[in-house]
């Protein structure tokens, strides 16, 4: 295989904050008057809004709303999570990230975002590093949310790579799934048991800087 891009997942790959849905669908949670725990939290990741909402839900044993019903819910978590996403800074840019976007771009390959949030291209201009994507695909652009291939497809068309010849870093099983149904190769962040289907997973984002990529794909 010849690389010619690395396609991004943002949430829990590029910053951290996977953490602050979680705490947002659990304030939600708590004021419907149930807990939602963090185990739970896992299937959360990559998950659209909506797709996110049914799924709290469900855990509460809520059922029987109307679709404004719902929308309001997840209105309600938008705000809530974007509270936290105020205070967002720099800091908070996972580790190895920023090594490894400049090494990979250094070395000629193209980069892009391929997020199911609608804030995926904001919070990349709060955090400053936009400059070190050459396209972001966020949820704002797209129809389909992972595990359909939609959002890496889009990503990989406006780069104009073949999408056989992409890399997808992916922390989400539905992104996994995601980037196998476009027929991309992955680097899963996370647990090996949870990302079944990537092509190497990595424990955390500081170790991306030190894989030999182009000896294993
Ligand atoms: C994904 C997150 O990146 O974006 C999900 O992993 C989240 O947890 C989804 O639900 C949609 O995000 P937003 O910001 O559009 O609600
Ligand atoms: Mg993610």
């Amino acid at each position: 295989m010849m690389i010619q891009a690395f396609i991004f997942d943002l949430d829990g790959v590029v910053v951290d904050t996977a953490k602050y849905h979680y705490l947002a669908w659990k304030e939600l949670a708590g004021e419907l008057g149930f807990d939602f725990p963090e185990a739970e939290g896992e299937r959360l990741k990559g998950v659209s809004r909506m797709d996110s909402l049914e799924i709290v839900l469900e855990s509460g044993r809520i059922t029987g709303l109307t679709a404004e019903e719902k929308k309001r819910l997840a209105d309600r978590k938008n705000k809530s999570y974007l509270t936290y996403i105020n205070r967002l800074d720099e800091r908070e840019i996972l580790p190895g990230i920023l090594k490894f976007l400049k090494k990979i771009r250094a070395e000629g390959y193209k980069t892009a975002l391929g997020s199911a949030s609608k804030s995926g291209g904001m919070i990349l201009q709060k955090l400053g590093i936009e400059d070190l994507f050459d396209v972001i695909v966020d949820g704002l652009s797209i129809v389909k949310a992972k595990p359909d291939p939609e959002v890496f497809l889009a990503a990989a068309a406006k780069l104009g790579a073949d999408p056989g010849n992409c890399i997808v870093i992916e922390d989400a099983q539905a992104g996994v799934l995601a980037a196998q149904n476009g027929g991309m190769h992955c680097i899963g962040i996370g647990s090996e048991e949870i990302l079944k289907g990537a092509d190497v997973v990595l424990e955390h984002t500081g170790l991306l800087p030190n894989v030999n990529y182009r000896a294993l794909f």
